[in-house]
């Protein structure tokens, strides 16, 4: 590196020196002179950045008081003439010393970038220990995540950049290091192509699940046998499905969503005891639809463990109406899982779900669709809250759980997860477009959990007044300056004649030192695109305010990889539907059949028309409404136990 500098600045100096020239043209040939140094500069700097010494480069920089490769080089560039330009000019009055005090300059800097690791150097993450993700900025110092392992928060209004400044780049330098996971992409396939391009070539394998193109999915079973290690993983799956089918409800815990929840999980328990190679989603859904009320508690009751399950739900047996408020309550919910596609998608097993371990490592994007996300958001949740299960354990590679909308999911605990995952090394990423949704979704409490558990911490463009000010009072106070400067001027009275009037003129300056907001709530809503602010942890500087830069992208196109025709869809559908009636035992009942379009059937009720109806009456999307309607006729009977 000193080598090519040398000559460099022998070069520069001849030109800039030029003794022979005549001396009024002497500032135009040193502008000549100091044009090419730049260019020569400039271009050697660039090259140095691309094949891999960007401290280098940086150095250079530094020695026109920039902290790395700017977004336009044209900056550079027209530093780095005017900086040769003087220097040549001086250069002419100090006889050749100026130019050696630069050349000094310019190896100190470079040294100086050399030996102290800049935060500015796209590191890519290597291994566990070393893992990091830099995020480039267009202006001053890139961000560095230090340790990704303490989690990430992204936050920002639709269209500020969250996907493509942060969480695309992220995945990049995942794919570059190896990394396993999860990752949840709400408006597939765009992360689903980020994911299939980063990690092309390498050993994780990517898989793909989503509901809406069959060709251009895995199949995934979450309550495969293996992964269903006692009760509670049953009750976790059956809480998370219905939690996301109705969070509303789920948060009031009436009694109908609890005994819903409690049969789900009975189903499922049942299949895995009893049925282990027909356990999945489809045929615990299958079971609840297909059975009359009955005929299923006697079949669930069969097992020991499953009784013991089901209890408050087999004791309410007695009362017709409470057993029929159940089950149309959890029918009414389950309806809509109940199509062929997500049947097909849910009972395979090509995912193997412990996805970071050292035999199969595996990264899983999940892909849900903006039209259908609340029909969807169950048996995502599912699948991503199996594969974080799994994900989380010690002495498996490093893995990454990213997820972009998050509050479109309802994950249960999810907040613990950051709080374990840097032990077991779980990047966390949770991107939401603002903490109102969050709320909405789990509790404020909850929320604030998750983010209190999120060390890295990015705040974008928000129209939101309450969290501008959330992030502005996270940045605290500067001390600032303010100078006022009056001036005045006095003429003398008149009234003495013998004394000639005279002008006065006073300034004064005052100056005082006020507390002001170091980011002002108004500031952070008027964010450009890609621009955040916020706090990086394990870093050099631990707060930043930046504009993002776009990275190119990586996205590939995912080419059709499975065979599902609508026949064998249809086939599997209808297999699982068979498999079912022969569990329940009966198959000889068609009368009780459930239609595909799954409205629950009741036999009528004995009672008076208004709050029987409510029962028998299964409607679409019920949410507050049917529980709620018939809650307080439930309440009585549930009082009577
Ligand atoms: N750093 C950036 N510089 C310039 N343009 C950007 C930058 N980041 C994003 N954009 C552009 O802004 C648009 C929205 O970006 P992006 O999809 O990342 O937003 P988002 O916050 O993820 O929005 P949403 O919440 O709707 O998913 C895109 O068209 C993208 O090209
Ligand atoms: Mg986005």
């Amino acid at each position: 590196m000193t080598r090519p500098l040398c000559y460099l600045g022998r070069t520069y100096a001849s030109l800039s020196y030029p003794t022979a020239m005549d001396s009024t043209f002497h500032w135009f040939w040193a502008l000549v002179g100091a044009l090419i140094t730049a260019f020569v500069v400039q271009s050697i700097a660039v090259l140095l950045h691309r094949v891999g010494f960007p401290v280098v480069a940086r150095g250079a920089y530094r020695a026109v008081l920039l902290e790395d490769e700017p977004a336009s080089l044209v900056h550079s560039f027209g530093r780095f003439v005017l900086l040769f330009w003087l220097n040549s000019l001086l250069n002419h009055w100090t006889f050749g010393i100026a130019g050696y005090l630069l050349l000094a300059w310019f190896l100190y800097q470079v040294y100086h970038s050399v030996t102290n690791p800049p935060e500015s150097t796209i590191q890519p993450a290597r291994g566990a220990q070393g893992l990091s993700f830099t995020l480039r900025t267009t202006n001053g110092p890139n961000v560095r995540l230090g340790n990704p392992f303490r989690g990430t928060f992204i936050a920002g209004g639709a269209g500020s950049g969250k996907s493509k400044s942060i969480i695309e780049p992220i995945i990049q330098q995942a794919g570059t290091a190896g990394l396993t996971g999860v990752v949840y992409d709400f408006k597939f396939p765009t992360l689903a192509e980020e994911v299939a391009g980063s990690y092309a070539g390498g050993s994780v394998t990517p898989y793909f699940v989503n509901f809406t193109d069959l060709t251009r999915s895995h199949r995934v079973n979450p309550l495969a046998p293996q992964l269903l290690a006692t009760a509670s993983f049953a009750r976790e799956a059956a809480a998370t499905i219905i939690t996301n089918l109705d969070a509303k409800a789920a948060q009031q815990r009436n009694f109908w969503i609890q005994s819903g929840e409690v049969l789900l999980a009975g189903c499922i328990w049942y299949l895995r005891r009893n049925h282990p190679a027909q356990c999945s989603l489809p045929a615990a859904v299958s079971m609840i639809l297909e059975s009359a009320a009955p005929q299923l508690l006697a079949t669930l009751q069969q097992d020991e463990e499953v009784r013991g399950l089901i209890a408050s739900i087999a004791s309410a047996s007695k009362s017709e109406n409470t057993i029929a408020g159940v089950f149309s309550t959890i029918q009414n919910y389950l309806a809509v899982l109940n199509t062929p596609e997500i049947f097909w998608v849910m009972s395979g097993d090509q995912v193997p779900l412990d996805l970071n371990t050292r035999e199969t490592p595996g990264v899983l994007v999940v892909g849900n669709d903006p039209a259908l996300s609340s029909t969807f958001s169950p048996l995502i949740s599912l699948i991503v809250a199996t594969a974080i299960k799994r994900l989380n354990q010690q002495g498996r590679l490093p893995s990454l759980v990213l997820l972009d909308e998050a509050p479109t999911l309802f994950i249960p605990n999810f907040a613990q997860l950051p709080a374990t995952a840097r032990s077991n090394q779980v990047a966390t990423v949770y991107a939401v477009q603002d903490v109102a949704q969050m709320e909405a979704l789990t509790s404020r409490q909850e929320s604030e959990m998750i983010l209190a558990n999120l060390g890295n911490q990015f705040w974008g463009r928000t129209t939101n007044t309450a969290t501008a000010e959330r992030v502005s009072k996270m940045f605290g106070k500067v001390d600032r300056e303010y100078r006022s400067t009056t001036a005045g001027k006095s003429k003398s009275s008149q009234v003495n004649i013998f004394k000639p009037s005279t002008r006065t003129k006073s300034t004064s300056e005052s100056v005082s030192i006020q507390q002001r907001d170091k980011l002002e709530a108004q500031q952070v809503m008027r964010f450009g695109v890609g621009e955040f602010a916020g706090l990086v942890v394990e870093s050099g500087r631990p707060e930043f305010r930046s504009t993002f830069r776009a990275e190119p992208t990586k996205a590939v196109k995912i080419a059709p990889f499975q065979e599902a025709s609508a026949e064998q869809v249809r086939q599997n559908f209808a297999a699982i539907k068979a498999q079912v009636r022969a569990i329940v035992g009966r198959e000889t009942s068609p009368a009780q059949e459930v239609p595909d379009s799954a409205i629950a059937q009741k036999e009528p009720i004995e009672q008076p028309a208004q709050d029987s109806q409510d029962f028998a009456i299964v409607k679409k999307a019920p949410t507050d409404q049917a529980p709620n309607t018939s809650h307080q006729e439930a309440d009585d009977d549930v009082n009577q136990w």
